[in-house]
């Protein structure tokens, strides 16, 4: 439903609508307070090694462009022999729940939410959700899945309509993503900086809603990290009717890592993340430093906490990368 009955949306959102910024990541301090993985993909058991902060660096798969903007990228200048990984970036993985605010494989079109929890969590799709639910039950592999609507929100189409900002809030009452194509990323956010507080009273309704009434969010849901990582191939990406679905006829063998990972590294040129800032905000007042949890302790700093992802700029061209965003 792309426009939400005006009371249910409010009865969600009213409650709340302005966050105080707790936290914000940009340029070339961007990277002091992530942990990089510096170990093969062990997680999702795809062929890439995602390096150690030292080596990130070297290779120049972390760094910061001429514009200001934080670049995590896949080795696209190596030519790899069969039976060895392709290098990448992961900083490390989050356990207590699990919220996938991007998320996409291979020539895949549009950007899929999931939360992945212990069984008991189920996705209830309320009237205020634009995005398209496709799984409920939060415990099953995939995950309880939502499907974004808006185009261009992944592949070449977020590229060349110059990118997007996405927005996840992680509350009692519920777990509410939000994203928008570059020209419709609403005034809130444009005219927002490092230091202001933001009022999501102009954002619409989420693309993905995940409401408290079939999920006890605290139940399921711990301490969160942040995560972002590319990887190739592997146990998402690269299982073989994936594979084909997602990428049918842009290999020669129909082998996720043989046409992809093996040889020279030139159609990764594009795959990238490219973020402006990462910003995190809280209800709790100024100047407080708080993790992103929930828990039954309703006076401290930690109750609310809502991340906001910005400018992240995802260009996944030709013969391309299995991402996993976590
Ligand atoms: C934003 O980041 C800058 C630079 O890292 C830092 O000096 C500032 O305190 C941060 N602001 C908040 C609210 O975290
Ligand atoms: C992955 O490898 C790291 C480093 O060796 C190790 O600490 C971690 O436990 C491994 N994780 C899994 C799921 O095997
Ligand atoms: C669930 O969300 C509603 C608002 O939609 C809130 O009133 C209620 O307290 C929440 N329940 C829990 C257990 O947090
Ligand atoms: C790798 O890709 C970047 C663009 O992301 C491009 O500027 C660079 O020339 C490529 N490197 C090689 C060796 O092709
Ligand atoms: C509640 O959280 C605040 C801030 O994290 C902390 O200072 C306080 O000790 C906590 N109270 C309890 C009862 O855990």
């Amino acid at each position: 439903m792309r426009y939400p009955s005006l009371s249910l949306f409010s009865l969600f959102f009213s409650v709340v609508s302005c966050y105080n910024i707790v936290d914000n990541f940009s340029g070339l301090t961007f990277f002091d307070d992530w942990d990089f993985y510096g170990n093969y993909d062990n997680l999702t058991l795809g062929d890439v090694v995602w390096l150690d902060e030292a080596d990130a660096f070297t290779q120049q798969l972390a760094l910061v462009n001429a514009a200001g903007n934080v670049i995590i990228k896949v080795d696209n200048f190596s030519n790899v022999p069969f039976n060895q990984k392709r290098n990448s970036m992961g900083p490390s993985w989050p356990a207590g729940g699990e919220i996938d605010i991007i998320e996409g494989i291979n020539l895949d079109l549009n950007n899929q939410y999931a939360l992945h929890t212990t069984p008991g969590c189920f996705h209830t799709t309320p009237p205020a959700q634009s995005g398209t639910s496709s799984m409920d039950d939060c415990s099953q592999p995939s995950g309880c899945l939502v499907g974004e609507n808006t185009p261009n929100s992944y592949q070449s189409g977020f590229a060349a309509a110059g990118g997007g900002v996405w927005a996840a809030q992680f509350d009692y009452t519920g777990i509410f993503i939000w994203f928008w194509s570059r020209p419709n990323v609403p005034a809130s956010i444009t005219q927002s900086t490092a230091t202001s507080s933001i009022d999501l009273s102009d954002w619409g309704p989420p693309s993905a809603s995940y409401i408290n009434s079939t999920c006890t969010i605290e139940n399921f849901f711990g301490p969160q990290r942040m995560v972002i990582d590319i990887t190739l191939c592997g146990e998402y990406a690269g299982l073989p009717d994936k594979y084909l679905e997602t990428c049918a006829g842009h290999g020669p063998t129909g082998i996720c890592y043989n046409d992809n990972v093996v040889g020279p590294g030139n159609n990764y040129d594009d795959a990238y993340f490219e973020l402006t800032y990462v910003r995190a905000y809280t209800t709790a007042a100024p100047g407080a430093t708080g993790v992103a949890a929930l828990g039954t302790n309703t006076s401290g700093v930690d109750k609310t906490i809502q991340w906001r992802w910005s400018s992240m700029l995802v260009v996944l061209g030709g013969m391309i990368a299995g991402m996993i965003i976590m």
